[in-house]
């Protein structure tokens, strides 16, 4: 996969892409991230990217030019893989991002994200250049840029050969509408604390079905509203 980040602020960006997991699978070559400066793309000579909006009224608006050329410059990475890339713009008006969202956005071989500033980007950008707007929950951040590393970071997990143990992300949160169930780990005891009896059996049989329970339980007590989709 390959991920273009068009945005105003990329210095953001490496300190967090470039450690963990991510960096594993950009090293492995899973996924090809870039950073591209929205700024170099303004025809502006101050390098404006905002300006006010018509019809007057408080705040900047990010300016269309920058954005469609920028746009169109990285689509041409696509053309030559043969494929239309998905255009996402991070903004709170997206459609929220879920476990499925990822799961579907990580099927594609090209994202480009474009992250928004200010009281928002001219509607021209939504209509004829943006595929998808996403959203990372209900509430307002100063700008798309952490929300498009929360969605890299999904998704890019997702990827095949990304984690480790490809068991792992079949049987946690969110994967069968549950939560996941309660994990333990050496000591057996500590501070009097157990580990409970049957995690110690043996029998996987037991162990299977009292994490099925437990992931019910987990459920029904802190995110009830999960319940409806099982
Ligand atoms: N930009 C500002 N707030 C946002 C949000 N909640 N999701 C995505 N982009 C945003």
């Amino acid at each position: 996969m390959r991920i273009d980040v068009v945005t105003i602020f990329p210095e953001m960006f490496e300190p967090v892409l470039g450690q963990s997991i991510i960096k594993r699978a950009r090293n492995k070559g899973r996924v090809e991230i870039k950073i591209h400066n929205l700024r170099q793309y303004t025809k502006d000579k101050h390098k404006k990217v905002d300006d006010r909006p018509y019809g007057g009224g408080p705040g900047m608006v990010m300016m269309p030019q920058p954005i469609f050329d920028a746009v169109r410059r990285l689509k041409q990475k696509s053309d030559k893989l043969k494929n239309k890339p998905r255009i996402i713009l991070l903004s709170p008006q997206g459609k929220k991002l879920t476990q499925k969202l990822a799961k579907k956005l990580s099927a594609d071989r090209h994202l480009i994200l474009i992250c928004g500033h200010y009281e928002g980007v001219d509607e021209r950008v939504m209509k004829h250049l943006v595929t998808d707007e996403v959203s990372i929950g209900d509430y307002v951040l100063t700008g798309g840029e952490l929300p498009a590393m929360v969605l890299i970071d999904t998704v890019v997990r997702l990827l095949p050969g990304v984690l480790g143990r490809s068991s792992s992300k079949d049987v946690e949160s969110f994967e069968e509408g549950l939560l996941e169930y309660p994990q333990y780990t050496r000591p057996a005891e500590i501070n009097n604390y157990k580990v409970p009896e049957v995690l110690l059996s043996g029998n996987h049989a037991r162990i299977n079905q009292w994490r099925k329970k437990q992931a019910l339980k987990v459920t029904r007590k802190k995110r009830p509203d999960l319940l409806k989709n099982v």
